[in-house]
């Protein structure tokens, strides 16, 4: 049974830094001509509106996108980011400089996508993607109009993200972003993912991988033997951005989180290098506030 829903957590810091970090990959991807394929495995419901009673329950964009949106002039580094939460503000309509929705995953990657891109996208809750369904088609008969000339809209498949993906693998055009966001709900989660992406790693080693990962509790946490497996898959580059916005507890509670890339592209290592220690400052709860990039792997060529 299927029962985490992403709109509760709509645009926390896990939200900045994952989105952050798939902005500045499709960014990378969006730099040559040639077109790439972007996969998301855990899509949820691709956008959300944070008047939600879902939303409001936590507020918890309010410490996340909220405080880097009041002074988005001094990001420049995110302006893609920032371009995909106006789209979406834009789109439905919300006055100017407002922030009243929030791009999940694959509102994001539909702002970076040229008509030779292609997005496909896969979730497996039958209410998340009846929701993906409807924010993902195209507004009202202009702008379907719009898009039908000029490129096709995302696949989206209701299915298990996991077994889905190597379905999927290699995919056209044949390079590409996959953002891998599981919940995490079933421990299995952590096994499947590593042995998600050694098969994956057979099928299109060449592709980049973003996998998002919560920073928990000690005595839960499980990033460490995350990266221990992942290591083994067969992938030489694989970094790793960790955002930690307070203390770490003994027993419960996520104090982070951390996206893992794998293959990543040419300079986001100095990208989120510099990127990393400002959110810190930024979204921040307490003195022990980190951000911290190493490399998990790297090969010498
Ligand atoms: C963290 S949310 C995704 C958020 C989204 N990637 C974003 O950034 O906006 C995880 C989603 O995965 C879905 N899910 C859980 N298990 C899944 C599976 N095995 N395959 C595909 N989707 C799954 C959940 O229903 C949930 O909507």
């Amino acid at each position: 049974m299927l029962s985490y829903r992403h709109g509760f957590h709509a645009g926390n810091h896990a939200d900045v830094l994952k989105h952050a970090v798939q902005s500045l990959i499709l960014e990378a991807l969006s730099i040559k001509d040639k077109g790439f394929s972007y996969i998301d495995t855990h899509a949820g419901a691709g956008g959300y509106a944070l008047a939600h009673e879902w939303t409001q329950k936590k507020s918890e964009y309010l410490t996340g996108i909220a405080l880097l949106w009041q002074h988005r002039e001094q990001w420049p580094e995110l302006a893609g980011y920032f371009g995909a939460i106006t789209a979406i503000n834009e789109t439905m309509q919300a006055p100017a400089d407002t922030l009243d929705f929030y791009p999940g995953s694959p509102k994001v990657a539909e702002y970076f996508k040229r008509p030779q891109d292609s997005l496909t996208l896969m979730e497996l809750h039958n209410n998340e993607v009846a929701q993906l369904r409807e924010n993902m088609a195209p507004q009202g008969r202009r702008l379907a109009q719009h898009y039908s000339n000029r490129s096709k809209g995302p696949t989206i498949h209701h299915t298990d993200g996991f077994t889905g993906l190597i379905g999927l693998l290699p995919p056209t055009p044949k390079r590409g972003l996959v953002l891998i966001d599981p919940p995490y709900e079933l421990k299995e989660d952590y096994q499947t993912l590593a042995e998600t992406m050694a098969q994956a790693y057979k099928r299109w080693p060449i592709g980049i991988y973003a996998i998002w990962y919560p920073l928990l509790a000690k005595d839960v946490d499980r990033s460490a033997s995350l990266k221990a497996a992942l290591a083994q898959t067969g992938f030489d580059n694989i970094l790793c951005a960790e955002l930690s916005v307070r203390q770490q507890a003994q027993d419960f509670g996520m104090h982070g989180s951390g996206m893992m890339i794998l293959n990543p592209p040419w300079k986001l290592d100095e990208q989120l290098k510099s990127l990393l220690p400002r959110l810190a400052e930024t979204l921040g709860q307490d003195p022990s506030a980190t951000g911290h990039l190493a490399w998990l792997k790297q090969s010498d060529k």
